[in-house]
Parts: structure tokens; sequence; C-alpha cells
């Protein structure tokens, strides 16, 4: 393909148009064969016909915080003891707005937010799109850093912190990182669990570890930042969410979050006037089928290999691509891809794609305010679709990449 030249790229472009094909990577959502190896948890409480966990009758009001197995449970995720663990909700975005509404309106140790004239956060880009419109749509001000393949260029974030008293924090993806895959080393780990020494006393660290377990191949192992907090006495400005939407059912699994026994403590303060309870009938079910650990494991190398071929057939295609035309990521886990055309390019690749039935994540979701101030990069999403279909995107993709040159 790559040997065409433009006429014969464009006849082939253009029978893609006549098919008129509906075609959609904008969404790292599970496909329906990874949903279908949770679907045990359908019935598995009323087979066990057990509605009580260590004597808590889940069907009642009560433990905000969740029950004791689920929190075991999020501990393995959050890499924390059971006790620094709170599990409620169905999704982990939703906790983050939680704890960031709680620092706006009881604050951290220090003034709520509200009564400041200006709350930034450092967002590391590219990054995860509703993060950035939740931080939107609370006023917060973003500042781009950018991320080096090892997690945020660190001498970039200390100057800021130590700069612009206006920060308050950083939010982060540490592993398998949406959309660039990349996991944090342990330096970067390190300095960031120092960090909040360089700022505000309320500086907060969201430390969204949502592809905690979500390796395919053999990936990096992020270092443990917890203890290094602990270490450093910063453990009362980090918040670490985590949560199953990737793992059983997205939008119906159980949603953790980790902290100091502090921030835990002024977190429910707020967050118990807006809950009465926890759903704890979906955590017994996430607690009966994600027995332990090695369950955990085995599950999720189950999902890994329906997961890898998909990104097995991304590669495939993008490796097809004259060199130095574009750099991709090539991740060992997580769902995305994060392709950077040459700057100026990702609107007109994008337009090409979408106007030949190709639907792909608008340019700029992954920067703040929807902005990607060099026009580059494209968030691949493949797995949803059915491998034949992933061609064919994989096909118009690359064509589009090369019609826009
Ligand atoms: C980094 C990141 N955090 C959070 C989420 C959403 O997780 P949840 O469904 O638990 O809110 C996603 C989903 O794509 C994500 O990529």
């Amino acid at each position: 393909m790559m040997k065409l030249s433009k006429s014969e790229l464009q006849k082939k472009y253009k029978a893609f148009q006549k098919l008129r094909l509906n075609l959609d990577l904008t969404r790292g959502k599970p496909s329906e064969e990874q949903l279908n190896l949770s679907n045990s948890m359908l019935t598995n409480l009323s087979i066990a016909r057990s509605y009580k966990s260590n004597g808590i009758d889940i069907r009642n009001y009560g433990e905000i915080d969740g029950l004791p197995e689920a929190k075991k449970l999020g501990a393995a995720f959050l890499g924390i003891k059971q006790s620094n663990v709170i599990v409620n909700g169905t999704s982990s975005l939703n906790l983050i707005s939680a704890m960031m509404q709680t620092l706006f309106f009881r604050g951290n140790r220090d003034l709520p937010w509200k009564e400041r004239k200006k709350v930034s956060i450092i967002c590391p880009v590219p990054g995860f799109d509703r993060h950035f419109s939740l931080c939107e749509e609370m006023g917060i001000n973003m500042i781009n850093v950018p991320l080096t393949g090892n997690g945020p260029d660190m001498d970039k974030v200390e100057a800021i912190v130590k700069k612009d008293k206006s920060v308050r924090g950083i939010i982060c993806v540490p592993k398998n990182s949406n959309p660039t895959g990349e996991t944090y080393s342990g330096d970067v780990v390190k300095r960031l669990a120092k960090l909040p020494k360089l700022g505000n006393k309320d500086f907060m660290i969201f430390y969204d570890n949502a592809y905690a377990v979500h390796d395919f191949s053999k990936s990096k192992k992020l270092a443990n930042i917890y203890r290094l907090c602990e270490k450093f006495k910063t453990a009362n400005n980090i918040s670490l969410f985590a949560s199953t939407s990737k793992v059983t059912f997205a939008g119906s699994g159980i949603a953790f979050m980790g902290g100091s026994e502090k921030t835990l403590k002024n977190f429910l303060s707020f967050f118990s006037k807006t809950i009465v309870g926890s759903d704890k009938v979906n955590q017994a079910r996430h607690i009966n089928f994600l027995k332990d650990t090695k369950a955990l494991k085995k599950h999720m190398e189950n999902l890994g290999t329906l997961i890898k071929p998909k990104f097995d057939i991304v590669e495939s295609y993008l490796a097809k691509l004259p060199k130095g035309i574009a750099e991709w990521s090539r991740p060992k886990g997580g769902y995305f891809v994060s392709f950077n055309a040459k700057p100026g390019k990702a609107s007109k690749i994008y337009k090409l794609c979408f106007e030949a039935g190709l639907k792909l994540t608008p340019v700029g979701a992954t920067f703040p305010y929807g902005i990607d101030p060099d026009d580059q990069n494209l968030r691949l999403s493949p797995t949803q679709v059915k491998n034949s279909d992933l061609k064919k995107s994989m096909e118009i993709f690359i064509l589009a990449v090369l019609l826009s040159e």
C-alpha cells in the first residue's frame, strides 16, 4: 500500500466511501466477548443464596465505606492496606469528582477551594478526556505538562509547583496510561510522592490507577506510591482511585478510593451527606466472582487473551506507514493507542476518516479545553470492535494518514 501513488490512494479511499461504513474507534469499551467472561456475576448471589457478608445484610442501607471483603479487593488494586480503602458506587470518575467536591467545599486541612480566587491542577498530556472535562466543569484551571514515555516531565512539574501558588494538585494515570499506554518509572513515582513538599499544604495527587491490573503483555512494574508518600510524610496529599469497569461490567462494576485515615475521614464527612450507604449487592457479586488475587489474575489473563490480538492488528497496520510520517505507542496494557501525526495533520486525518465512515475520538479531546496545541494527537480504541471491522478501520486510518501528507 505504501508504494501507491496519490491517485491510487484516492481511488482506494473513494471505494471505502462508497461502502457507507459505520465504524467507531472512539471509546475504550470492553467487547461483548470480554463482558461475557463475567456473566456468572449475574447469578452468583442467587446460587449461593446468601445475602450476608461478614454478618452484614447486603440488602440494607449502611457501610458507606464498603464491605470489608470488597475493601480487600480494592487494596489489591491500589497497593495499599484494606483499612485505607473505601468502596462505593460503580465509577471511579464519580469518586474523583466527589473528592474534588470535598476539596471545593471542605478543603484538605486548609481553606476550601471555593474560597480561593484560582485553583489550578497539573494535567500530564495527552490524557484522559473526562478528567479534563470534569476539571473544566468545576472551573479548575488546567496546566499542561508533557508526558515523556516514563510519566510526566517532572522537571517541569516541580518548577510549576514551586512557582505557581494557585496549583493545588496533579491528576495522573500512572499505569498503562490513557491514551499513551505508558507506565511511570520508579524515579517519576518517587518524585511525585515528594511533590507535595514543594507546594501548598493541601496539594492533592489524584492518582487514577484505572489500568492497574490491565496488562495484556509483560508490562513495567509500577512502584508503590503510597509507601513512598508514607516515607516522605505526604500520605495526606494523595487520593488513589481504581474500579472494575474494565474488569467485569463497564458501568456496573465497583469503584475504589484509597488514602490516609485523615483523607478518608474528611472525604466521608462530605460524601455521607450525598449517599446513605453503598451498593453492597454489587460488591458481594464481585467478591464471589473475584475471590482472591489468584482469581483476579486469571480473569485478567483471560481478558488479555481477547484484547491483545486487537492491539496486534492496530500495530500491524500502523507498521505499514513509511518511516518518519508519524509516531505511536505500543502499549502493554490498557485500552488505547496514542498516535502522533506530523504537527497540523490530526484534524485533516480525523475528517478524512469521518468522511469514509470511521469515527475517531475528536481531535483535542486528549488535551485540556479540547485543544491540542500541535493538532497532532489521535486516540485509537480498538477493544470493542470485531476484528474484521478493526481491520477495515485501520485500513481507512492509514489511508487517511497517507492522504493527509
Ligand atoms: C484513566 C481513566 N480513568 C477512569 C476511567 C473511567 O472509569 P470508571 O468507569 O470507573 O469511572 C477511564 C475510562 O476510560 C479511564 O481511562
